[in-house]
């Protein structure tokens, strides 16, 4: 069936868009119908949930789980993760006990300021530009006294703006460079409202001086936006141990051994853009998963994070490891620009909920949580790698997906679960298992 344009569609009721999927694709009533299952009991969480976004018509679900035993700079956290691949969380709970008995995460923040930015062009000379600058700077900061006047009581605020030309572009195009403090929020809309008067602030005062000429009074604003990219705020994340207390591994690989490949496999993801771009997903595997948990921007966090590993022009594992004189250290620098306040955060009664099982840390704390995990995924990952590989641990998680994919009832999968303890799980296998013809 073709599809078909459609006008009003943010009018219909949740009903009738249902009805239209139904009537204009084809979709089965019945499979419609289970769609109130997926709708919250309580109406008042489900208009909160559905003022999120637009054109809902359920909600949809993922997995809210716990990763319990994450000793972090001196204190245990057990961690809400909401993602859907099946290994995830026992890979990061499995990490986090294991360096839990290593002295666990270490964490600094080496830095806590965002960007934004307005771009502009000006037919003007670029030296008067910077004669008036100062001027300008100081109208500009006269004229979001009131936006900046919570933030600047919680220590936050304005840090500086610098003008810079982006003569590559066009000699007549220029960027106001805004650096920000936003303090437990992530701040886009704070900072996205301050760049927008300053866009104002900027047309208004070269239409109010009469050192411009009227060339001169014709500045063009072109966007006014935050940068997602926030190098400067920034964590520090990592784990050491002597190697004689890395211990052994089920495949009996010792501990010399062990550190000496995992440090091959980082190098190699230092250096080859297809390991590094699969390394540092794993990263994100749980970086991503707290941020969903906790309300989080996960799209900010990874274009970020990307943008980070390729800093020096060339895209590289965003951890690190190193073997000096007999002590293994795993670490990376990750940028996360994330909130404990606004936002979601309170909103979203399972963000609310993360944010108080982590005992309501400020945006700080949040930051380090968050690279702890991504740090542990990170290390469970790259060990099952050089160890036994991924699709054991992996595909023993995945039995569960298959079996229901297959139809299994609830004997089947027990007898499956217990068979294959000791076998190779493929889909194939199961269907075998199951005497499933093809
Ligand atoms: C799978 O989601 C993530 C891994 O591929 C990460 C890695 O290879 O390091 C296991």
């Amino acid at each position: 069936m073709k599809n078909k344009l459609v006008t009003g569609f943010s009018k219909l009721s949740k009903k009738e868009k249902t009805t239209w999927l139904s009537d204009n694709l084809g979709i089965n009533t019945a499979t419609l119908d289970k769609l109130k299952d997926f709708q919250c009991h309580d109406q008042k969480t489900q208009d909160i949930i559905d003022g999120f976004s637009e054109n809902t018509i359920a909600n949809f679900y993922l997995p809210y789980g716990l990763s319990p035993n994450f000793l972090i700079d001196g204190e245990v956290y057990c961690v809400p993760m909401a993602i859907e691949e099946s290994s995830v969380v026992a890979a990061a709970s499995a990490a986090a006990k294991y360096w839990s008995e290593r002295g666990g995460f270490r964490t600094t923040i080496l830095g806590t300021t965002k960007v934004g930015q307005v771009h502009f062009s000006w037919n003007g000379e670029y030296q008067k530009l910077i004669a008036n600058f100062e001027n300008i700077k100081t109208t500009l900061l006269g004229s979001v006294g009131e936006i900046t006047y919570n933030m600047n009581k919680r220590g936050g605020g304005i840090k500086d703006i610098e003008l810079i030309s982006l003569a590559k572009v066009g000699s007549n195009i220029y960027q106001l460079r805004v650096t920000f403090e936003t303090c437990d929020s992530m701040g886009a809309n704070f900072i996205n409202t301050v760049l927008e008067q300053f866009a104002q602030t900027l047309e208004d005062y070269f239409m109010q001086h009469d050192t411009f000429n009227d060339d001169e009074k014709d500045i063009n604003i072109i966007m006014s936006i935050l940068s997602n990219y926030t190098p400067e705020c920034l964590v520090r994340v990592e784990v050491s141990c002597p190697i004689d207390e890395i211990g052994t591994f089920s495949n009996g690989m010792m501990a010399e051994q062990l550190v000496e490949k995992f440090k091959l496999a980082v190098q190699i993801a230092k250096e080859d853009v297809y390991r590094a771009t699969t390394h540092n997903k794993g990263i994100f595997n749980g970086i991503d998963a707290v941020i969903l948990a906790t309300g989080n921007d996960f799209r900010a966090t990874e274009a970020a994070g990307h943008a980070y590993a390729a800093r020096d022009g060339r895209y590289r594992s965003l951890s690190n490891c190193e073997i000096t004189d007999g002590v293994f250290r795993f670490w990376m620098d990750i940028p996360l620009a994330i909130g404990t306040v606004g936002g979601l955060t309170s909103l979203h009664p399972l963000a609310k909920l993360s944010l108080e099982i982590l005992g309501n840390p400020d945006a700080k704390k949040l930051m380090s949580i968050i690279a702890s995990v991504g740090l542990a995924q990170n290390f469970a990952a790259v060990r099952s790698l050089i160890t036994t590989g991924i699709q054991q641990g992996h595909m023993k998680m995945h039995l569960l997906n298959i079996l229901n994919h297959l139809g299994a009832n609830d004997e089947q999968k027990e007898e499956a679960i217990s068979y294959f303890q000791n076998q190779t799980i493929s889909f194939a296998a199961v269907r075998t298992f199951l005497s499933i013809e093809v």
